[in-house]
């Protein structure tokens, strides 16, 4: 057993259950996990009770777990079936289920957005390994879109709880920096992907409602594109409020895992020409359900079946 026991008297005591120890890191979403070796194998208890804490904090921190690959694939797969490494990047040499998060490659994802959201089915949670960290800056920001929901004002949740929007990986992306970064963006948009999603998604497992937006959500279904854009930054900036988010300075080694369903994340581009790696693993999600039943659909592309095995279950 490689969890630890803690005192439930300290002000971080949490309804997670006692034999893990969960710090909480913001106030409305985040919590460190510590006194658990990640390259142990972890026991069933011990999975469900960092499932509870994920539902409840939605973004866990585990410092300095200095995994190699098949562990941290062996720690998603606690979670469910893994995905592949993306629809459209291509995956780590010899690790299909592995996306490199590579800052070198011209990658920066400094857009708030939730991972995959241009498939019908996509992932259920997000974990992200620390390689190679820039001595400053390159930190990771995690929102919750349900506190994001419940802030609304009655009328705009009433309205959210009505709308859907579509989620597309090609759309008018502002112009690459370099010739590295204008490869990666013609190979993420080398399948065209177009999905409409309820604007309010219902927690499969906890039944919160969240708002399910973010960057790849670029119109709403029987509004204009003026209107799309007016009503979605209104519902954004709920979301980005900084009540709403909690920020994770990397160290090396560290591994976080976020619930994809009811989060959005953003990486500060804020670390210049400085290397910074990390590796991607996330776990296959389900169909989006809106707060009437609305289920999630294809408008252009495939069910992106090479991605997620979710999609199979979809049809
Ligand atoms: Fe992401």
């Amino acid at each position: 057993m490689s969890t630890t026991t803690t005192t439930t008297t300290s002000a971080t005591a949490t309804t997670t259950p006692p034999d893990l120890d969960v710090r909480r890191v913001g106030g409305r979403i985040g919590a460190e996990i510590r006194g658990l070796d990640l390259s142990a194998p972890l026991t069933p208890d011990t999975v469900a009770a960092v499932n509870a804490a994920l539902l409840e904090h939605k973004a866990l921190f585990f410092r300095g777990q200095r995994l190699d690959d098949a562990g941290q694939l062996r720690f998603a797969a606690y979670f469910g079936e893994l995905t592949t490494a993306h629809p459209t990047v291509p995956s780590v040499d010899g690790q299909p289920n592995i996306l490199p998060v590579d800052g070198d490659e011209g990658i920066r994802s400094n857009q708030w957005h939730t991972d995959v959201t241009f498939v019908r089915t996509p992932p259920k949670a997000s974990t992200l390994r620390a390689l190679v960290v820039p001595p400053y800056g390159g930190n990771t920001l995690i929102a919750n879109s349900a506190a994001a929901y419940r802030d609304l004002p009655e009328p705009l949740r009433e309205l959210a709880d009505r709308l859907t929007a579509v989620h597309t990986n090609d759309y008018d992306y502002a112009a690459p920096r370099n010739e590295k970064a204008a490869a990666h963006r013609r190979q993420f948009v080398s399948r065209k992907y177009r999905t409409a999603h309820p604007v309010v998604r219902v927690h499969p497992e906890s039944g919160e409602r969240g708002l399910f937006v973010g960057g790849f959500a670029q119109s709403l279904v029987g509004l204009s594109s003026g209107e799309s854009r007016d009503l979605l930054r209104i519902l954004q900036a709920y979301v980005t409020r900084p009540e709403n988010i909690v920020r994770w300075t990397w160290e090396q080694g560290d591994l976080v895992l976020f619930d994809n369903r009811i989060t959005q994340h953003y990486a500060p581009d804020d670390f210049g020409d400085l290397p910074r790696l990390l590796h991607r693993v996330t776990v296959a999600g389900d169909v989006p359900v809106g707060v009437d039943g609305e289920r999630s659909r294809v408008v252009e592309g495939d069910d992106a079946g090479h991605y997620t095995p979710a999609a199979d279950r979809a049809a």
